[in-house]
């Protein structure tokens, strides 16, 4: 899958930012807000990171907090991709009995985890107003961004979900 031009630069920034050791918190923040800023239908976007059978909301960008700021790994449509290390784009959040709702204006959502190999250290959560706002390159976007953040959370080496374990 190509990327637009955007997407790649924003990759590219991405890895700037891993290459100089910016550190996972950090750099988590500034992923969110650089998404949010830069792509008009990611409406609220989110880091979700394991912690023992619970992700954690570590870092978020959007017009209001979501309650969900813990979410069990057996839970939601984040709970499911954390624990299948596989990438989920809903369509239609009102039809996918998974979904957690956090904001009533939200159609659609992509969650996509942060992998390395068998082992996942958490996600990028992403709600958009728009139904179907997601396709094929978005996914292929989000998983770029997401290697690079498994790149770094090795290098932290922290501690993240042994998929199949
Ligand atoms: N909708 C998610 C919960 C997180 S909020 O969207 C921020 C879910 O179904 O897991």
């Amino acid at each position: 899958m190509t990327l637009s031009q955007q997407q790649q630069e924003s990759v590219d920034l991405v890895r700037h930012w891993v290459e100089e050791g910016r550190p996972f918190r950090e750099l988590c923040q500034d992923v969110v807000s650089h998404l949010r800023a830069g792509y008009p239908h990611y409406n609220w976007v989110g880091v979700y990171m394991v912690e023992g059978a619970v992700l954690r909301l570590w870092a978020w960008d959007g017009p209001a907090p979501t309650q969900h700021v813990e979410i069990p790994l057996h839970s939601g449509v984040c709970g499911w991709a954390a624990s299948t290390g596989e990438t989920v784009n809903v369509p239609d959040v009102n039809q996918d009995p998974r979904y957690l709702q956090c904001f009533l204006q939200t159609r659609s959502e992509l969650v996509v985890p942060i992998r390395r190999g068998s082992t996942v250290y958490g996600e990028i959560d992403i709600d958009s107003d728009a139904l179907a706002a997601f396709g094929p390159q978005d996914e292929a976007f989000v998983q770029a961004i997401c290697e690079l953040l498994a790149r770094r959370a090795a290098a932290e080496a922290l501690t993240g979900r042994t998929l199949g374990a």
